[in-house]
């Protein structure tokens, strides 16, 4: 099988390791800077950390925040998410059928009582059935499909194993399927405190599974936010292709951004330092706010890179109705607007409509391919390799 490479793409991952590697190799610089191989940024502590939980900040930005509901998790549930293999409970309706249990690795318990062998294939959902009850009434309060997340992660690098190949779910078990088989869940689950710099325990950590109504998104007009002294310095797009009709629209949107920060964001988010994600669908009057993410490595920068948005300008502090009234009018003040950057038509990021995001840079290209293919032809690939093997066996035993 052959490894997918792709040399020229900034990995999106907001936050494995990998992330830091591919930005020192493509900025050497960096390293020159801060001479003990670190970036200049000021201490992360656990609670900048807690700030950007979706359950911390929700309550506060509910009326700007399309549509979600946060299902408290029990320990008997996180304990399923961290288990190794994927057992889903058994489906009780039928018209979604589920692949079967012998080519795909993912087992439904329930199905196969009578041949338990041993290590206990039964429903899972028995050890937090109230959550899993929770969790289905909610999916239908809104409107029978969701887009779900934990406290700081979506399971977006999982989408290549979902019927869809995307995050929308209709029912738990699709939920659980993308939770269990997403390395961004399992870094909330084990690594949330990973690179902070206060020393104590870790905070215990109210788990939420965070369901948002399902909605069709332009990944155009997702835009990330870097806000560092409480000033908005820069903004990009979040998805890596290049849209011609943003160049267009640039000053609207900055404007339309800038509004919403002052207004909404500035003045309440606890922390100086963090990021935002927002989504501004036609006709780009109105921004949703989809996510915070800290002022940390582990926040994707895009495209730029983490020391230039430690090191780019800031605008003094911010001028008060009165001294502009006093101002000489010949001393016309320069007004700061944050850089706001664009993927060009000539960017290597511009050509990664073919490359499928997240999974590529993980998978077997096989596995891509054929998970690009939708259900059936995942389905096909896993038996023919299941059947490669029996053959290797077969002839080795010879
Ligand atoms: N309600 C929704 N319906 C469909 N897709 C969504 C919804 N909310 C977010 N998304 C998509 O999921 C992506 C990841 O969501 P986000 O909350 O930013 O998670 P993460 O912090 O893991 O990147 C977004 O960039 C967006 O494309
Ligand atoms: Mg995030």
């Amino acid at each position: 099988m052959t490894e997918v490479t792709s040399p020229s793409y900034i990995e999106p991952s907001p936050h494995l390791p990998a992330d830091m590697t591919a930005q020192q190799l493509q900025q050497p610089n960096e390293t020159a800077v801060d001479e003990g191989l670190r970036l200049p940024f000021p201490p992360v502590t656990k609670e900048h950390i807690l700030n950007c939980s979706y359950h911390n900040w929700h309550p506060r930005y509910r009326a700007v925040t399309p549509k979600a509901r946060l299902v408290p998790l029990p320990d008997a549930f996180i304990d399923y998410l961290r288990a190794d293999g994927i057992v889903l409970p058994p489906e009780e309706n039928t018209d979604n059928p589920e692949w079967s249990d012998a080519d795909s690795g993912i087992f439904s318990g329930g199905d196969n009582e009578e041949e338990d062998d041993g290590h206990g294939q039964q429903d899972p959902s028995l050890q937090w059935r109230d959550t899993h009850d929770a969790i289905e009434r909610t999916i239908e309060e809104l409107g029978g499909k969701v887009a779900p997340k934990l406290n700081w992660s979506a399971p977006k690098d999982a989408n290549w194993i979902a019927a869809t190949n995307s995050m929308e779910c209709r029912t738990p078990n699709d939920i659980y399927l993308l939770l269990k088989a997403s390395d961004f869940v399992t870094h909330d689950l084990q690594q949330a405190f990973d690179d902070t710099d206060d020393s104590g325990a870790a905070p215990t950590i109210q788990y939420h599974l965070v369901l948002r109504k399902w909605i069709v998104l332009n990944p155009a007009v997702e835009f990330r936010c870097f806000v560092r002294n409480r000033r908005l310095i820069a903004i990009c797009q979040r998805d890596l292709n290049y849209f011609d009709f943003l160049f267009k629209m640039q000053d609207k949107l900055r404007q339309t951004i800038q509004e919403f920060f002052d207004v909404r964001i500035r003045d309440s988010f606890p922390d100086p330092n963090f990021t935002f994600d927002v989504y501004i669908p036609p006709p780009h009057g109105k921004v949703w706010l989809v996510d915070f993410n800290p002022w940390a490595l582990r926040t994707d920068p895009l495209v730029f890179s983490w020391l230039e948005l430690l090191t780019l300008p800031e605008p003094d502090e911010p001028v008060s109705e009165d001294s502009l009234g006093e101002a000489d009018d010949d001393e016309a003040e320069e007004v700061f607007r944050p850089e706001f950057r664009l993927v060009r038509r000539s960017d290597p990021e511009a050509y990664s409509f073919t490359t499928a995001q997240y999974s590529a840079h993980k998978l077997p290209k096989d596995v891509v391919d054929a998970s690009r293919g939708g259900e059936g032809s995942l389905r096909e690939f896993l038996q023919s390799l299941a059947e490669q093997q029996q053959h290797e066996n077969d002839s080795g035993d010879e």
